[in-house]
């Protein structure tokens, strides 16, 4: 996809290569050792840190200071990147850190848990030094793991019920895809929902446990192919976990290089923007950037089950 790795700019900047290869160094030396003071040479002195709409930007010192009080709270704190896909002045990071909670941390005192946090942050180079930084990660993961709030497995609503609320929205199905380095890839997908038309904005979820999830991080577009009644076969497929899914069905790849499914009720090709770790998922939003829709009825899923909306009665209204 659209990724750079252009060597040209002013003399004495930072390659993206090297930026890459400088900030797994110092997020090495910060987070995993402690040497905050190695962020001096990566983040500008003007760095902004953000996080999220409702988060209060923070400064490099601040930014240190807090890697400190992470690092007494969580001693054998390790972080791992899993992925840094470069563009132009841009690096994605996607991340996961582990850690036991053995020193007090947000008035908690020590639990003895082991926290395990994973996210993303997105840098922006001027030069050789990052100006600014998004970053996202589901608290809820740590807040719970120490006992802050209470989620999940003991959440006030029985998960049973939940999925059963659920079970009774009708959606379409779709296949998000996206083509990673040549190679075709995805997975079906009926958490997808339109955001907004002016701007024409589409989201999706998907599992991080999912094969397609570092796929579709890395990437810069995806594919959505709203399935038609005919294409229940399509849709097993991209529920399925064969090393090949692209193998068994006809697709051609859009203007923007994704992988859409032939015979679709419709397609779409989005830019992705933000993609906001929750929970076991990444939301995915992005910019319709191109859209194309077909007479063919779509496929229609509820209850777990698959039905032909062709065969249905309107009511009037
Ligand atoms: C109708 C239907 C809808 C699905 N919707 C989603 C979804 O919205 N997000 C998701 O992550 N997985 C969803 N799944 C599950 C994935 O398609 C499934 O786990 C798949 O095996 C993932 O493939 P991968 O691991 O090769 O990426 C859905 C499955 C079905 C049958």
């Amino acid at each position: 996809m659209s990724r750079t790795l252009d060597h040209t700019g002013p003399i004495g900047a930072a390659t993206p290569t090297d930026r890459a290869a400088r900030l797994r160094s110092t997020w090495h030396a910060a987070w995993n050792e402690g040497a905050v003071d190695a962020l001096d040479d990566l983040l500008a002195p003007a760095y902004v840190r953000r996080r999220g709409p409702a988060g209060t930007p923070q400064g490099r010192g601040e930014f240190k200071a807090g890697i400190s009080a992470v690092r007494e709270a969580f001693p054998d704190l390790h972080t791992e990147i899993e992925d840094v896909v470069e563009d132009g002045d841009r690096l994605a990071v996607r991340w996961r850190s582990t850690g036991a909670h053995a020193g007090a941390f947000l008035g908690v005192p020590p639990t003895g848990r082991r926290v395990e946090v994973s996210g993303a942050t997105f840098a922006r180079f001027e030069g050789d030094t990052v100006a600014e930084e998004w970053v996202t990660f589901d608290a809820r993961q740590l807040l719970e793991a120490i006992g802050v709030i209470t989620t999940g497995h003991t959440a006030a609503v029985d998960p049973d019920l939940v999925r059963g609320v659920h079970r009774r929205f009708i959606t379409g199905v779709t296949v998000v895809t996206t083509d990673d380095a040549g190679t075709p890839k995805g997975l079906a997908v009926n958490a997808f929902s339109s955001i907004s038309l002016d701007p024409p904005m589409v989201l999706v979820c998907v599992q991080r446990s999912s094969a397609t999830h570092p796929a579709l991080h890395r990437a810069t577009h995806l594919g959505v192919s709203i399935l038609a009644a005919d294409q229940l076969e399509v849709a097993k497929t991209f529920a399925g976990k064969s090393d090949d899914k692209f193998a068994e069905v006809l697709w051609t790849p859009g203007e923007h290089g994704t992988p859409l499914i032939d015979g679709s009720s419709a397609h779409l090709e989005v830019e992705i923007g933000e993609r906001i770790e929750a929970g076991s998922h990444t939301v995915f939003t992005g910019r319709v950037v191109a859209a194309h829709h077909t007479d063919r009825a779509p496929l229609v899923y509820s209850g777990g089950g698959f039905f032909d909306i062709s065969r249905t009665a309107p009511l009037p209204w």
